[in-house]
């Protein structure tokens, strides 16, 4: 996760004038000014669609190889991807930079999908989402890493630049001396690959003398799902049990990529620069700095205050602070301390983005799935953020042009409506195994049959105060 976060945050450093470098020195004159554009735009947003072709292929590599050895696995698109851009300055080669952008792209969006699966699955169910969140944790220090890194008297120099895209291997070095000391997920084994004899493995996870209780849930799981058949992406959204489900975990991963944070993550140092604050390299970090900190206060509250009402929060605060930065922004030329106020509504709403949508979306779709669908629903889920995450990525620049200060509006009304969506639509899972979860829809499924057919069962379960999102 740390090599993901580090490698969103490192491209603005990179200077495209090697480009230009590498064009006089192949043909003789100065690059096109258009042409160094679109090399330059396709060496940023190929990263997304490394992140969209292999978030795609999660469920099908973590059933192959299990959820340690693919992410073993994983690390050769590291070392790979890594060397590439670390060595494209040497071999003069901006092919080699594009490629490697394209490979380490790959391996985010592997990482994405299989660390939070993981994760999910060695938990104990009352802190899930606790070490779920550190997922996001880590992705938002290796962000401020890059960015600290990246300035311009550290590694961001001319000549410095390619150690900064060569370092991303640092991470993959550590994972690869630490990962075969973790344990392979027992309920992986034990569901999918009918291993027996697992207390062993559960005691040494857990640190308790007594897993009865994980065992009997696990073979539960089991059992439920030796009645189901095996579950594709397609039949997520062909079957009435996954549906509801796979839709609320789409709808989640777009609030995080369409609430606009990449936006600022992407195209920190011009928005700073337009809303007239005076040293946009630092409010960069300072944007950073707070990303990290409010992940920290989720950590600690995503137990105690739930996922709904945690997202609801975010969303609800970066819409309002969406509003404010408009507001500032389109007062800037009248009252030039306006420039203070949109830097505060841009660090609110970065701090209002980890409060909830940050962390939640990873997580919260293992949470949503037992054991048969979970892969494909990963898959799917992590193909949405990352398809989103490209529109952004691609999309931003010229939407901004077109609508000057008032861009941030458009997020505003898209995260309004997710604020909607969760409110009626979004279950609580906080404290839930994935059985009671999954049963839960399977349930809801249940009630919304047997309640069309007669309408009274429906007053009759309000009356007997089952909460809306119990059937749901
Ligand atoms: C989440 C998003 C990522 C974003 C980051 C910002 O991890 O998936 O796209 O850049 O948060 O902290």
């Amino acid at each position: 996760s740390l090599t993901f976060g580090y490698n969103i945050g490192v491209i603005n450093a990179p200077q495209k004038a090697d480009y230009n470098e590498t064009w006089v020195h192949r043909y003789g004159e100065p690059i096109p000014s258009g042409t160094l554009t679109s090399l330059w735009s396709l060496s940023v947003a190929i990263f997304s669609i490394g992140g969209m072709v292999s978030s795609f292929c999660v469920g099908f590599i973590s059933e192959w190889l299990g959820r340690r050895k693919a992410m073993l696995a994983n690390n050769l698109f590291a070392f790979i991807g890594g060397s590439l851009m670390g060595m494209s300055k040497l071999c003069m080669s901006f092919e080699m930079m594009i490629l490697g952008r394209f490979i380490i792209g790959a391996y985010c969006g592997l990482a994405s999908g299989l660390t939070p699966m993981y994760v999910g699955e060695i938990a104990p169910t009352s802190l899930r989402g606790a070490l779920g969140t550190l997922h996001q944790l880590a992705i938002v220090t290796g962000i401020l890493i890059a960015q600290v890194l990246g300035l311009e008297s550290l590694l961001g120099s001319e000549h410095l630049w390619p150690v900064l895209l060569g370092l991303t291997v640092v991470p993959t070095v550590l994972q690869m001396g630490l990962l075969p000391f973790c344990p392979e997920s027992p309920r992986f084994l034990y569901i999918i690959r009918s291993q027996e004899h697992l207390a062993k493995r559960l005691r040494r996870l857990t640190g308790r003398q007594e897993v009865g209780d994980m065992l009997a849930e696990m073979k539960e799981e089991k059992r439920r799902m030796e009645m189901e058949r095996k579950v594709s992406i397609p039949e997520l959204f062909r079957s009435s049990l996954y549906r509801q489900p796979i839709i609320i975990s789409i709808l989640l991963q777009l609030s995080q990529q369409l609430s606009g944070v990449n936006a600022i993550f992407y195209y920190s140092t011009s928005i700073f620069m337009k809303a007239g604050v005076q040293s946009p390299v630092y409010a960069t970090i300072g944007a950073g700095v707070v990303n990290c900190a409010f992940t920290v206060v989720s950590l600690f509250l995503v137990e105690r205050m739930g996922r709904r009402t945690l997202h609801m929060l975010g969303l609800g605060g970066m819409c309002i602070c969406a509003i404010v930065m408009t507001i500032a922004l389109a007062l800037l030329d009248s009252i030039p301390w306006m420039s203070y106020i949109s830097m505060l509504a841009i660090f609110g709403f970065v701090a209002f983005f980890e409060v909830g949508p940050g962390p939640i979306p990873w997580f919260f779709v293992a949470e949503l799935f037992s054991q048969g669908p979970r892969p494909a629903a990963m898959a799917v889920a992590g193909f949405s953020n990352w398809t989103a995450n490209f529109i952004i990525g691609m999309g931003f620049q010229y939407v901004a042009d077109l609508c000057g200060p008032y861009v941030f509006l458009i997020f505003a009304g898209l995260l309004l409506f997710f604020l909607i969506f969760t409110f009626f639509r979004v279950p609580e899972t906080r404290g839930k195994t994935f059985d009671q979860i999954a049963a839960n829809f399977n349930q809801a499924f249940f009630f919304f049959f047997i309640s069309t057919l007669f309408p009274s069962v429906q007053t009759k379960t309000l009356q007997y105060g089952i909460c809306k999102h119990d059937l749901l």
